[in-house]
């Protein structure tokens, strides 16, 4: 027997358990993977609360968690260039990673350079390439001005960072305890709440060319009443404003692919690009895990080490 995350009914953190299930086998084309690190994210908690049952339904009792990194244990037939032993990260579109084992298609995973810790491998997916593709699709330009709203989170930190390597400006939306490590990263920190707007014309006094919003509330009218044209201003999460105003919400979708975690492992192990690690939880703890990412204050990363 293995352990795995489970929940068989939408609710609270509470319905979150970890289970002995039968291990899983890979089958052809799938590695299995022994689970050193397992990132969590926001939208977990959307789908373990039922809240985004119209899209993507759970299925009973359900597992969890998308982001890993690991050694391979296991190789399915015809997998080539994966050997026993290998340290991958990458992802499972099953909800299967907060596990001691996950089964994961071959080319959902790449190599983990040495150089590049489990946490922040095993927390490198969702929050790695929802940032590569929100900056590809906002496309800042040498000297440009590009605005990040939740510019501390776990998207943001991977979206200011990367929108840097552009050579544009990079301005981040955070609270005040946050404005010193923007600084350190190169990146002018505002900070949110009543007045927002004026500080920004403060800041960019030349006007913001893009805007990646990975907070919602207002974020979007907020760039496009600032001048922003709405294919320039990219929402992972308001789609109703996205809507409304013409803006993009690509997502990270797009950018789910082995090249892209490979290409950002190694501007990680270059170290070009660096994954803040807020706190690390046991298996047993994923409900605290869960319980501090709610709160919508983490710096960087939530990772579950699983072992
Ligand atoms: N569409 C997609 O493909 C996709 C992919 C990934 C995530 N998402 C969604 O995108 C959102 C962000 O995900 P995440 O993992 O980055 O979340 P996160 O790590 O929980 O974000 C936390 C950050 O939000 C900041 N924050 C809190 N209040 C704020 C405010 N009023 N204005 C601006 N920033 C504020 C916090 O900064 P302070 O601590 O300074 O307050 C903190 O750094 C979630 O809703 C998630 O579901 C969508």
């Amino acid at each position: 027997m293995s352990r795995a995350v489970r929940f068989d009914r939408y609710g609270p953190v509470e319905v979150l358990q970890v289970a002995e299930v039968e291990p899983p086998t890979p089958a052809a084309g799938e590695v299995l993977v022994e689970v050193v690190s397992a990132g969590i994210n926001p939208g977990e908690i959307a789908i373990r609360e039922g809240l985004l049952h119209a899209q993507w339904p759970a299925r009973f009792p359900s597992g969890q968690g998308s982001d890993f990194a690991g050694r391979v244990v296991e190789v399915g037939a015809g997998v080539e260039g994966v050997a026993v032993d290998d340290e991958v990260l990458g992802f499972t579109d099953n909800r299967a990673s907060q596990a001691d084992l996950v089964v994961a298609a071959a080319g959902h995973i790449t190599g983990k350079p040495d150089s590049v810790g489990w946490d922040q491998a095993g927390a490198l997916k969702i929050a790695g390439t929802t940032a590569y593709a929100a900056v590809r699709v906002v496309a800042p330009q040498l000297g440009e001005t590009v605005v990040v709203s939740g510019a501390a989170g776990g998207v943001g930190t991977l979206a200011v960072q990367l929108a840097r390597r552009t050579g544009a400006n990079v301005i981040g939306i955070a609270g005040a305890s946050n404005s010193d490590w923007l600084r350190s990263i190169g990146v002018e920190p505002v900070t949110y709440g009543d007045g927002l707007a004026e500080r920004l014309r403060a800041v960019a006094p030349q006007g913001i060319d893009a805007f990646i919003d990975t907070f919602g509330g207002g974020y979007v009218d907020l760039a496009v009443e600032a001048g922003v044209a709405p294919d320039r201003v990219e929402t992972i999460i308001d789609f109703a404003a996205a809507e409304r105003l013409g803006a993009q919400a690509v997502g990270g979708a797009e950018a789910s692919t082995a090249a892209v975690l490979a290409e950002l492992a190694g501007l990680l192990a270059a170290g070009e690009l660096t994954v803040p690690i807020a706190a690390t939880y046991p298996l047993d703890k994923v409900r605290e895990a869960y319980t501090e990412l709610a709160k919508r204050h983490t710096r960087g990363k939530i990772v579950l080490r699983i072992r």
